[in-house]
């Protein structure tokens, strides 16, 4: 089989969900992972190339893991999160766009107040996305990175490693611990935040490979990881800034909530998709 011949193949393999995006990238980077060579070598490869059988083999292992839905980033490994390309399995959830964007409105924010940042804390780190982008971004700052889950904890420690960036992991149940203690000023969190009832809106490539711990919360207490973070944050002696990736349908919920503490100025952000996605608050009249 040659190159071409390997590209038409695929080009049938990838499944619906995927023709939003453009194909053509998607192909090149099954193609370089399957070859393991990098772009510029993948550009200049000939049509003709003939693959062997090694490189054939992985192709169709690629090709069986997509029919059943499994997400691209899990079947290489690696998933892009604004500069970084992460590395990732399934036991963490693949970083969103909207992360991005959070990661964004953070930092449009401290700088409009010309704030500088002594301790970030990123609750339910995952990847270590928005930890790896903080300590990058403030190189000066002590970030640290929560997550309840040990494999979550290690791939975020070796993607900070790759991108040489210092940052304190700590494997902990956020719900049974006082975050107070790490003395931040600035927390942010994208914590689980999907319902039980949305399950069915859910696409299978997400339902079927994402960590649910990850993904869902009870639907008898949907806000519980941002009133226990809020919580803290009030307890906490420096804290400033809080920073949340929410869920659109728990805007009220999470308003009323805020209802219970005066004297603080906070602010919900829409996303791309103009769904309330964000929330930020300032305790600059605490
Ligand atoms: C929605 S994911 C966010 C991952 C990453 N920050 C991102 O934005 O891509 C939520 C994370 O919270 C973690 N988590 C869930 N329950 C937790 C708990 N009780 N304590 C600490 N972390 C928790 C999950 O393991 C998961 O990595």
């Amino acid at each position: 089989m040659n190159l071409y011949q390997a590209k038409k193949i695929l080009k049938k393999a990838i499944p619906e969900y995927f023709y939003h995006l453009s194909v053509e990238p998607l192909i090149r980077d099954i193609i370089t992972h399957i070859l393991n060579i990098n772009t510029i070598d993948y550009l200049l490869l000939p049509p003709k190339y003939e693959l062997n059988n090694d490189e054939i083999n992985k192709l169709f292992e690629i090709i069986k893991q997509l029919q059943n839905e499994k997400p691209l980033q899990y079947i290489l490994g690696k998933a892009q999160f604004l500069n970084f390309e992460l590395k990732i399995n399934e036991n963490v959830l693949i970083p969103r766009p909207e992360t991005e964007e959070l990661v964004k409105l953070v930092i449009n924010n401290l700088e409009k107040q010309k704030y500088k940042p002594k301790t970030i804390v990123d609750i339910g780190t995952g990847t270590g996305c928005i930890a790896l982008a903080m300590k990058y971004y403030y190189p000066y700052s002590r970030v640290i990175g929560i997550d309840i889950s040990s494999e979550a904890i290690k791939l975020a420690k070796f993607n900070a490693i790759k991108y040489n960036l210092t940052i304190d992991f700590f494997q902990l149940d956020i719900l049974n611990t006082d975050l107070s203690k790490f003395k931040f000023d600035v927390i942010i969190s994208n914590p689980p935040y999907v319902l039980n009832i949305e399950k069915n809106e859910i696409k299978p490539n997400v339902k079927n490979w994402e960590p649910h711990d990850a993904l869902f919360v009870f639907d008898e207490d949907p806000i519980i990881f941002y009133k226990k973070i809020i919580n803290d944050f009030f307890k906490s002696p420096d804290a400033r800034f809080a920073f949340f990736e929410i869920n659109p349908i728990c805007y009220n919920v999470i308003t009323d909530f805020l209802s219970n503490y005066t004297q603080i100025s906070y602010f919900f952000e829409k996303d791309f998709n103009n769904k309330t996605r964000y929330l930020a608050i300032d305790l600059l009249d605490k």
